[in-house]
């Protein structure tokens, strides 16, 4: 029974809270229940036991062999004409377990043999020629459908009634760094990201081995029924020499050609990135990688003088060659964690500015041209205190108007950031014009939510320091992870991230009514806490990532139905465990054996696809 609202006693510190929630006492009301058995009696009575087992056996159903290829673009013959650059390809090493240097004699070409490995030497770098089982691509197997039984069911769920929009994108994510492997292999250059990590943790030397495993897993990924593959492809497999004018890895471009036909192959479509924090050494080379960012975690080299005009380069060279084939394209992966500082912003402002330009400009593509930022939703701790409501604007957008401002709106930089970041300038008129609405979506990775408050010291003390005296700038927030009454703001992981679904809702509402651009949610996934202790069998079923991915599914359908917003797709994060930078927190739907390589479903990737499938959402 209901009674009325503040009747109950409130512990003095709850009081403020009062006014945040609509207070209540009784119990949780079930209005889709219609017929209250009030006046009914049980009828009790024997019957016949036996012990059958009475459940349906249900098979992952696999993606449908393609019977059409859709073009989004040139293909390269003709996309080739458009390019006002000579391109030149050519082969490089490999560096193989033991080997310390590769014989080269063409010391005088700069992107020569000796060069490129002299690239490598100077790196100096422990390790890097480890290799794992495989240096050649293998060739996939079908998977049995022994393996493909459905798990059992968690007993409570979704009850929604929704479906997906016809043109919803679902699939699942992931990076190159992060599941390759075969670093120093057919002349691939160095990354920063074989640098940043410390001398103990685990490296990308070898990692899942999908750099040869790639068709397996994607034989995998048809087999459960995942319809989009978003990915990412390292410059420097394309051009080991990073800069404009220096040749294409021949082995390397192949590579992505084979993969990216082999995903249309099983009927699946492919989604590129084109940087995913796999920045060029070369760029980094001169700097200090240890240096204290002014925003951000790392130093990725984006504010280097030659920066632009080389990503620029290498954008135009993938699309020449893939913007046939491919529907969705991501240029910056979470760009402003390797910003680190004002010019890397701007640059990657001015860079994907470009590409998206020349994409429809130049190259008439039809297929779509975005990016994808990083930002865990700041929700005020006291949303009817608006010092709060402030704080979380100015750290959201912090985050993302350094880059949305300009790209979806055209409009200037936030004043947060101008007036924290040292060295901030202002767009002018002209370059506004050019940036503004050059993206055809915007990624968001919104993988949970943080409660945000202003610091006792007060914002504006903390903007004029800087992040080796103060650890909150430069947004100059308090960040916490529990409600006003002291709860957790939903279940945790073994990482940062909490289960929030109804946040991701009002998230999206946030991110189309401010940026008015459709919003894919380019990567979320749930880290299960415990799981890598545990054994094989209860690792794989890891009902708390289905709750996070069926949760999170069904507010976006909430999010579309309810309150307008376009959500354009959702490519779950990530479809293996894989390599998160120095770590193996379990990110993934699928287990990987690290010995044997071998791969197993767990009950999550079942789950979400059958979730997606049952509303409609997988597109065939
Ligand atoms: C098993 O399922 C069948 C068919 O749906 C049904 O007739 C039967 O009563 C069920 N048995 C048990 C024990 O639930
Ligand atoms: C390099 O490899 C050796 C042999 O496997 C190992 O003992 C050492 O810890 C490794 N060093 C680093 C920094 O990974
Ligand atoms: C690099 O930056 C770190 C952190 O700020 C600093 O301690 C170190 O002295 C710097 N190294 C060089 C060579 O400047
Ligand atoms: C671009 O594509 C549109 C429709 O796809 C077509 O009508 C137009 O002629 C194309 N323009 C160029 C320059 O190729
Ligand atoms: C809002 O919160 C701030 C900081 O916690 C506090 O100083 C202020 O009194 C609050 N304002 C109102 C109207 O409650
Ligand atoms: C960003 O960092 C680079 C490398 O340290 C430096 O050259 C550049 O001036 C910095 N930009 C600003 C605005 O401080
Ligand atoms: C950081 O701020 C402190 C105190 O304001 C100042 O002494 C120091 O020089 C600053 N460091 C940098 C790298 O700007």
């Amino acid at each position: 029974m209901k009674t009325a609202v503040g009747l109950v006693a409130i512990a003095a510190a709850a009081v403020q809270a009062q006014e945040l929630y609509f207070t209540t006492t009784g119990y949780e009301t079930r209005p889709q229940c219609t017929q209250p058995p009030a006046t009914a009696t049980p009828s009790y009575r024997f019957q016949p036991f036996s012990y059958t087992l009475n459940e349906t056996v249900r098979y992952a159903i696999s993606v449908p062999s393609p019977t059409s290829t859709a073009t989004f673009g040139p293909g390269y013959h003709e996309a080739v004409k458009k390019l006002n650059t000579k391109l030149s390809t050519t082969t490089w090493g490999s560096w193989l377990p033991g080997q310390t240097a590769i014989s080269a004699t063409d010391t005088s070409d700069k992107y020569g043999q000796a060069a490129w490995s002299s690239q490598w030497l100077q790196a100096s770098l422990v390790n890097y020629t480890t290799v794992g089982m495989y240096t050649t691509t293998v060739s996939p197997i079908p998977i049995p459908s022994s393996q493909l039984v459905l798990p059992p069911r968690d007993f409570f769920g979704p009850t929604d009634c929704y479906e997906f929009p016809e043109d919803f994108a679902f699939g699942v994510a992931g990076s190159a760094a992060q599941i390759e492997g075969a670093i120093g292999l057919e002349g691939r250059g160095p990354t920063l990201l074989e640098k940043t990590i410390q001398s103990d943790e685990p490296k990308d030397y070898v990692t899942n081995e999908n750099y040869y495993l790639f068709k397996q897993d994607i034989q995998r990924l048809a087999s459960i029924g995942v319809k989009y593959y978003s990915f990412s492809i390292p410059w420097s497999r394309i051009l080991p020499f990073t800069v404009p004018g220096s040749p294409i890895n021949e082995q390397g471009l192949k590579h992505y050609d084979d993969l990216i036909n082999y995903v249309l192959e099983v009927g699946m479509l492919p989604v590129v990135t084109m940087i995913h924090f796999d920045s060029p050494l070369y760029f980094l080379k001169d700097a200090n990688i240890t240096a204290v960012p002014d925003i951000g975690y790392n130093n990725g080299g984006y504010w280097h003088p030659e920066f632009v005009d080389s990503f620029v380069n290498y954008g135009k060279i993938l699309f020449t060659h893939f913007a046939d084939r491919v529907p969705f394209w991501v240029t910056f992966n979470e760009p402003l964690l390797y910003s680190f500082n004002f010019t890397g912003i701007d640059n990657v402002v001015h860079a994907h500015a470009q590409l998206h330009h020349y994409y429809h400009d130049v190259l008439n593509g039809t297929g779509k041209v975005g990016f994808k930022l990083n930002d865990n939703f700041g929700v005020p701790k006291n949303p009817t205190n608006q010092t709060d409501v402030d704080a979380a604007n100015r750290f959201n957008a912090m985050q993302l108007g350094g880059f949305a401002n300009p790209i979806c709106l055209g409009e200037q930089y936030p004043e947060s950031l101008l007036n924290t970041l040292p060295g901030a300038k202002p767009l002018s008129k002209q370059e506004l014009k050019h940036i503004g609405k050059t993206t055809d979506f915007f990624g968001i990775d919104p993988y949970t939510a943080t409660v945000v408050s202003v610091p006792a010291e007060g914002i504006e003390a903390c903007s004029k320091q800087n992040l080796s005296t103060n650890s909150l700038y430069p947004y100059c927030v308090t960040q916490e992870w529990t409600n006003v009454y002291g709860w957790d703001i939903g279940y945790k992981s073994a990482s940062y991230v909490y289960i929030t679904p109804t946040y991701l809702r009002s998230y999206l509402f946030y991110l189309w009514n401010t940026y008015k651009t459709p919003v894919i949610v380019s990567e979320f996934g749930f880290p299960v806490n415990g799981e890598l202790e545990s054994e094989l069998v209860d690792r794989l079923f890891d009902s708390p990532r289905s709750q996070y991915y069926l949760s999170y599914m069904s507010e976006i359908l909430k999010s579309i139905w309810e309150d307008g917003v376009h959500v354009m797709g959702a490519f779950a994060w990530s479809f293996m465990d894989n390599w998160e930078f120095g770590s193996y927190t379990p990110f993934g739907m699928q287990v990987i054996d690290r010995t044997t390589q071998e791969r197993y479903f767990k009950k999550s990737f079942f789950d979400i696809v059958d979730f997606i499938g049952a509303r409609n959402g997988l597109g065939y």
